[in-house]
């Protein structure tokens, strides 16, 4: 069990949405939050929200996909504040496309956020953590780390290597004091929607029968992930079913999701969307 109050934790992504969300509910509950995200504005109106509240927030800009920024703000934080009690690794982004619609390089920059992001930020800190003998750190993932959707194929890659990321890292960290989990939740109506435009369409209609939750809600299931020590939390309830209906027959549930999802559009629409956008070489 983690305790919030009174705890050091970092939150990636805080400038926005669940990050945001989840920066100011820890914040309620007594931690100190470190806010890190690239917009310093967006950060800066976050910690202030935070501030003016009673609560306490420090904002650091960084890109955490940058390795040696990540290690350079660490240093920082652990200069002026020590090493974090919490980590949530929420910095992500990403694009639902064919892999024929998007480049080489469009694929790497999803794998670096959120893969590499979390793996940096967890890297820098878990030494000390492991030092000290208590954490908790818990990585922010999409239903598709676990299911197969038409139409997303690079995303869902990076999904599944956030997945995989956390599940053996806690393996790795039993008995050590320090845990990690894995944190789902269904579509949440965060600006994630307007960055990763032509995403949303691509919902197979199955799963539009999940309501979407709010960043709030998000942060809600967020904090239950910190104070427990479940491998996994869902949010929200329905979508935790379906989980539990895909560990019992995944072929079927995965065949739901394909024959209900997206399909390509006509060949002519797509060279017309290559054309136009520059998009399948670089
Ligand atoms: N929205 C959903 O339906 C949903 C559902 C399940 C899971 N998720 C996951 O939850 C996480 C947060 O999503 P959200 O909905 O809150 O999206 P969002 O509102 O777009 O927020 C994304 C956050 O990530 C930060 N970020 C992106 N790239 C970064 C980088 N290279 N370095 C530092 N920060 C970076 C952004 O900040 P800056 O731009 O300021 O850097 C922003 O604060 C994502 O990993 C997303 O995949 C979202």
């Amino acid at each position: 069990m983690t305790q919030i109050d009174g705890s050091l934790a970092l939150v990636t992504g805080a400038s926005s949405g669940i990050g945001a969300a989840t920066a100011k509910a820890l914040a309620i509950q007594g931690a100190h939050v470190l806010l890190l995200a690239r917009r310093e504005s967006a950060l800066q109106d976050v910690a202030a929200h935070i501030n003016a509240k009673g609560g306490k927030a420090t904002a650091y800009v960084v890109d955490v996909t940058d390795a040696g920024a990540v290690v350079k703000t660490a240093q920082e934080i652990t200069d002026q504040h020590g090493t974090p009690d919490i980590l949530i690794n929420n910095a992500g982004f990403g694009k639902w496309r064919f892999v024929d619609e998007i480049t080489p390089g469009e694929a790497a920059d999803m794998m670096a956020c959120p893969y590499f992001a979390a793996f940096n930020v967890t890297h820098a800190f878990l030494p000390a953590m492991m030092e000290r003998g208590s954490g908790k750190i818990v990585c922010v993932n999409s239903p598709l780390g676990r299911f197969i959707w038409p139409g997303t194929t690079a995303y869902t890659a990076t999904r599944w290597a956030l997945r995989g990321f956390t599940y053996a890292l806690r393996a790795d960290l039993a008995g050590s004091g320090v845990s990690a989990t894995h944190y789902v939740a269904g579509k949440v109506n965060s600006p994630y929607w307007q960055t990763n435009t032509a995403s949303e369409e691509r919902f197979p209609l199955i799963a539009r029968l999940i309501p979407t939750i709010t960043p709030d809600a998000a942060a809600r299931g967020l904090l239950r992930a910190v104070r427990g020590d479940a491998r996994e939390v869902v949010t929200p309830f329905l979508l935790k079913t379906v989980f539990w209906q895909h560990a019992l027959v995944p072929y079927v549930v995965d065949r739901l999701m394909r024959v209900t999802g997206y399909r390509r559009p006509a060949m002519e629409h797509r060279n017309a969307y290559h054309q136009e956008e520059g998009h399948g070489a670089e």
